[in-house]
């Protein structure tokens, strides 16, 4: 059997380049009717220094959005290198099972409770929504600008509040290997 050369496409080396960019990988902390939720993020960075302002890109379907947009809140999870990989690997499903195709029915109708075994309290300046136990550093934000990019939606906010909690390296994406770029 004669083998097939297979030609790289200028979109396959557009990929492995934005693979590179390094990120950190952060829990954003929403909440809605007194349930906390977190969602797994890379696309997460500052913007400004006065004021202080931090973008979130988030997917237009992913219920984080939908909370901040409703609440006006979030917080930001920086995850410790150290044991943050069996943290982060909590918050990979999505909160809502429908948005993972190919699900029967009953499986989809579930609400998974990614919180659930991660120690946490509850922010009171960015209201209900969750602060990581165990997360390097985190910030109490408020949403300001909802702006939409492509397939993600930017939600610029207000940093109010932000602390270190543990010292140590953060979890990365060049220490995961996971990718959300590309
Ligand atoms: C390593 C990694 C990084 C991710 N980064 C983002 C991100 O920056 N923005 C985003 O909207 N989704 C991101 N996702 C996907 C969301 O975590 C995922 O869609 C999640 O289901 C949304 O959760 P929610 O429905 O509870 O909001 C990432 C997933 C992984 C595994």
């Amino acid at each position: 059997m004669v083998g097939r050369k297979i030609q790289k496409t200028d979109d396959d080396y557009i990929q492995e380049a934005m693979h590179e960019l390094p990120y950190g990988i952060y829990v954003i902390g929403t909440t809605r009717d007194g349930k906390p939720n977190g969602m797994i993020a890379d696309w997460v960075m500052q913007v400004s220094f006065s004021p202080r302002l931090v973008l979130a890109a988030f997917e237009r379907d992913s219920s984080s959005l939908a909370r901040i947009r409703e609440h006006g809140f979030y917080t930001v999870n920086l995850l410790p290198q150290k044991d943050g990989l069996l943290i982060a690997q909590r918050f990979v499903q999505p909160s809502n099972a429908a948005k993972v195709r190919g699900r029967s029915d009953e499986a989809a109708a579930q609400q998974h409770d990614k919180l659930a075994g991660t120690d946490y309290r509850l922010s009171e300046r960015a209201p209900g929504c969750p602060i990581l136990e165990d997360a390097i550093a985190y910030l109490e934000c408020a949403a300001e600008q909802f702006i939409d990019a492509g397939d993600h939606v930017l939600v610029t906010a207000r940093v109010l509040y932000g602390a270190v909690q543990h010292s140590g390296d953060p979890l990365t994406s060049t220490y995961t290997g996971w990718s959300y770029s590309g």
